[in-house]
């Protein structure tokens, strides 16, 4: 399929993106963490605490694999930690182009130092837990990722352009 999807760190920017590329391409857009509260009718925090991550890393998959089978063509926002699992690897590449955003480390804690709707970062210094989180996903985004997009100092449309472009490159190449 040639789905446009979204990944990368928690913070950085997919579901904004997401969201305007979306539109601006006429498209439907889908958070695959909206689906997964959508479906389980609760919240991703309770199901962190209810059910244990591992439980919520299932239900990611098997969105993942409804997503997959969908021949409508959408733009996909995934969840940060969802494409560091290697069982979704493989049925990410086959969706369509993988885009990564990525943003600095100051970015990414100034825009969740007052969030507690991610239960990954609870607790602790959250600048030192988002710095080691970081890393230990670099090689995993990079490798999912066809390519990379630096996000800091760029507006919504300039993201959008790139992406745009992107997309219209792969599509030639296909
Ligand atoms: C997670 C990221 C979250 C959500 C969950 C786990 C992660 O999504 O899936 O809290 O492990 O990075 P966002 O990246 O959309 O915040």
């Amino acid at each position: 399929m040639n789905h446009i999807i979204l990944i990368g760190f928690m913070g950085c920017g997919k579901s904004s993106v997401g969201k305007r590329l979306a539109k601006v391409m006429n498209l439907p857009f889908v958070d695959m963490d909206a689906m997964i509260v959508e479906k389980s009718g609760m919240e991703i925090t309770t199901i962190f605490e209810t059910h244990g991550e591992a439980y919520f890393r299932k239900l990611e998959t098997e969105t993942l694999l409804e997503l997959a089978d969908s021949t409508e063509q959408m733009v996909i926002s995934a969840g940060g930690g969802m494409p560091v699992q290697s069982q979704n690897q493989p049925i990410l590449k086959e969706m369509g182009t993988v885009i990564l955003l990525e943003a600095s480390l100051d970015t990414l804690v100034e825009r969740l130092q007052y969030d507690n709707t991610r239960p990954i970062l609870k607790g602790g210094n959250l600048r030192e837990k988002i710095e080691s989180l970081q890393k230990e996903r670099k090689a995993a985004y990079e490798q999912v990722g066809d390519v990379k997009i630096v996000t800091d100092g760029k507006n919504f449309m300039g993201i959008i352009d790139e992406i745009r472009k992107i997309v219209e490159k792969t599509t030639d190449i296909i």
